[in-house]
């Protein structure tokens, strides 16, 4: 485990397979004065993620993991953590199901960002079934990641609206723009001792 050392920011790690507007989120801030963070690295299974654009545009490391096999992959990346000292990974958008060893290897320091008010709607196509169930509430969460999908330690969750005209699109901007806020909220909670 990596100690940190003083007022050492933390470094990060986030793990993207698409837009990476989440990425983008914790970069800028990442980049704010009195942030615990520092975002070390970018790794993504999808060398075609629009995030890297991003991520090359601020100069950040990037790594593109082979994921044909994920018991290689994740040997790569453990590796790349370690190279890198990184105290924590955030998942944004990624969408590898990351195995129980690996998870363990990390010791619960793994972040999630889900769009959904877990424990409901774990998995896909949150909004859709939100919609079909006529919810009067949906949302997002920040959570610690277990070997259960979408179901560890919930840091952080915020709640919106459903409104009569939401529509998939409408209600999944309305909530990302809210997931944006709410992931560097959530770390600053986690680390309020820091
Ligand atoms: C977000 O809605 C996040 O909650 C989910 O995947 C989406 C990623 O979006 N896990 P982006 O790549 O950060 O724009």
């Amino acid at each position: 485990m990596v100690k940190l050392i003083g007022k050492e920011k933390i470094k990060i790690a986030v793990f993207i397979s698409g837009r990476g507007s989440n990425l983008k989120s914790l970069y800028k801030f990442s980049k704010k004065k009195k942030s615990p963070i520092t975002i070390k690295l970018v790794a993504t299974d999808n060398k075609k993620a629009k995030g890297l654009l991003y991520a090359k545009s601020k100069k950040l490391k990037i790594y593109k993991i082979n994921y044909s096999n994920r018991s290689n992959a994740e040997k790569i990346i453990q590796k790349i953590l370690k190279k890198n000292n990184i105290y924590l990974v955030c998942l944004a958008g990624f969408m590898k199901i990351l195995s129980k060893s690996f998870i363990k290897s990390f010791n619960g320091k793994i972040l999630n960002i889900h769009p959904s008010l877990l424990p409901k709607y774990k998995g896909l196509n949150t909004h859709k079934r939100v919609l079909l169930n006529k919810d009067k509430f949906s949302g997002c969460t920040v959570h610690l990641v277990n070997d259960k999908l979408d179901s560890g330690k919930i840091i952080l969750q915020k709640k919106v609206k459903v409104l009569k005209n939401d529509n998939e699109y409408k209600l999944s901007r309305k909530i990302l723009k809210i997931e944006h806020k709410l992931y560097p909220v959530a770390i600053k909670k986690l680390f309020s001792n820091y």
